[in-house]
């Protein structure tokens, strides 16, 4: 029997290449794995027709953009998962979904090896195939502009010389990933980290400097998990949607870092993540009304780790499974409303309102009606200082003086 390759297929001219060119390579027949995560762009059914036409075996296609919604990009949110302190981690939370897919096709057509359009240079190379290796650990990986010396030039040359559908002369000088949970630009112009984006590298982002007029929100959390805005019920894909048109507009969610990858390269990024940054925003907003102090701080240590494992390529790991469940935990309590405003570039919260608050108006007000005992704040800070009150009366003792 004919060996067969699951391909994680755009519908790009890379892709499209790489059918053929795996085949002739490796004698193998490909099957085009297509994954809807919210990119837009082309239906799911053109772009079956287009593996077709570019000689895939069959196609596989779905639409995964309610469980990317719940399973990746929630999860996401219920950590304020920022790598570095910036990247909401576009790109690093969709290949796991669509590892799952490539290994469920695999497994439906009897294909031995997945293949990914991914160079040698990044992380998704590293996501996808660490992810295939732990779902799938007897299927291998190849990379075809890795491992088959498929070059652009080279891809360009064949979709011309077999004919190819697809469009080999739009040119995009930039390298784009995008899904409902932002979009990711790299390369050409921006290499030089001098030079300042240019307005076309923009496209779920309005210009921030001259925004419309400014639009309030509310969001409604239920154990740290977006279900209403404004009143108004959705799941987590619609409600990721609507801030990306709301926030978007307001050009909120703009970001533009020079990034640590996994294999070494530090490399510039831009992000554009409205409805992700302000439901970030918002969700650690209500954090702070509703977690406890101590579970909080050490939340944002467990959060940042959670980040770094994800940026990293370990989703199905063992430790980022045993931070899930500590942060599960604290979202218990992360229920209520959220009020911001968009507006130039910033999602600003003010008013917050929760039934599982732990505000007290009574402990924190000035006000009379104060129900907070002022005179034990003396024997606190005493006994908080003594051990560092110790240890500098030893310094004195010892430096002399
Ligand atoms: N640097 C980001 C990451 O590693 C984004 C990568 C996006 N990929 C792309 N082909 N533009 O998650």
């Amino acid at each position: 029997m004919t060996e067969r390759i699951v391909l994680a297929y755009s519908g790009g001219l890379d892709t499209s290449v790489a059918i053929g060119w795996i085949g002739e390579a490796t004698g193998a027949e490909v099957i085009a794995v297509a994954v809807d995560v919210g990119q837009g762009g082309e239906s799911l059914e053109t772009i079956r027709q287009r593996a077709l036409g570019c000689g895939a075996v069959e196609a596989y296609v779905a639409d995964a953009r309610d469980e990317f919604a719940n399973e990746y990009a929630m999860p996401t949110l219920k950590a304020n998962a920022l790598y570095q302190g910036h990247y909401p981690l576009v790109s690093a939370i969709s290949r796991p979904v669509i590892v799952k897919h490539l290994v469920k096709a695999a497994r439906e057509f009897g294909a031995t090896t997945v293949a990914h359009g991914c160079t040698g240079k990044g992380n998704d190379q590293v996501r996808f195939e660490v992810g295939i290796q732990t779902l799938g650990p007897d299927l291998k990986c190849i990379a075809p502009v890795r491992d088959l010396a498929l070059t652009r030039d080279k891809a360009i040359a064949f979709a011309e010389e077999k004919g190819l559908p697809i469009e080999t002369t739009k040119k995009n000088p930039y390298s784009i990933d995008q899904n409902v949970w932002g979009r990711a630009v790299e390369t050409g112009y921006l290499e030089d980290i001098w030079n300042a984006p240019t307005k076309d590298i923009y496209d779920y982002t309005a210009t921030p400097e001259f925004p419309p007029a400014p639009d309030e929100v509310t969001i409604t959390f239920e154990a740290g998990v977006p279900v209403a805005i404004d009143g108004v019920k959705h799941t987590p894909l619609q409600i990721i949607q609507e801030m990306n048109r709301r926030a978007g507009a307001q050009g909120v969610g703009r970001i533009d870092v020079v990034e640590d990858r996994l294999v070494g390269i530090k490399s510039r990024e831009i992000y554009e993540a409205p409805g992700a940054m302000a439901l970030i925003t918002a969700h650690k907003h209500l954090e702070d009304v509703t977690i406890e102090r101590e579970q909080a701080r050490f939340k944002a240590t467990v959060g940042q780790r959670w980040s770094e494992l994800v940026y990293d390529g370990q989703w199905f790991s063992a430790l980022k499974r045993s931070l899930d469940a500590f942060i599960e935990d604290t979202q218990k309590y992360v229920s209520g409303d959220i009020r911001m405003v968009l507006h130039g570039g910033q999602a600003i919260v003010n008013g917050r309102r929760s039934e599982t608050s732990l505000y007290d108006f009574d402990l924190a007000t000035y006000d009379t009606g104060d129900t907070f005992d002022q005179s034990m704040a003396r024997g606190f800070i005493e006994l908080w200082g003594m051990s560092s009150k110790v240890a500098s009366g030893r310094d004195l003792r010892v430096q002399g003086k």
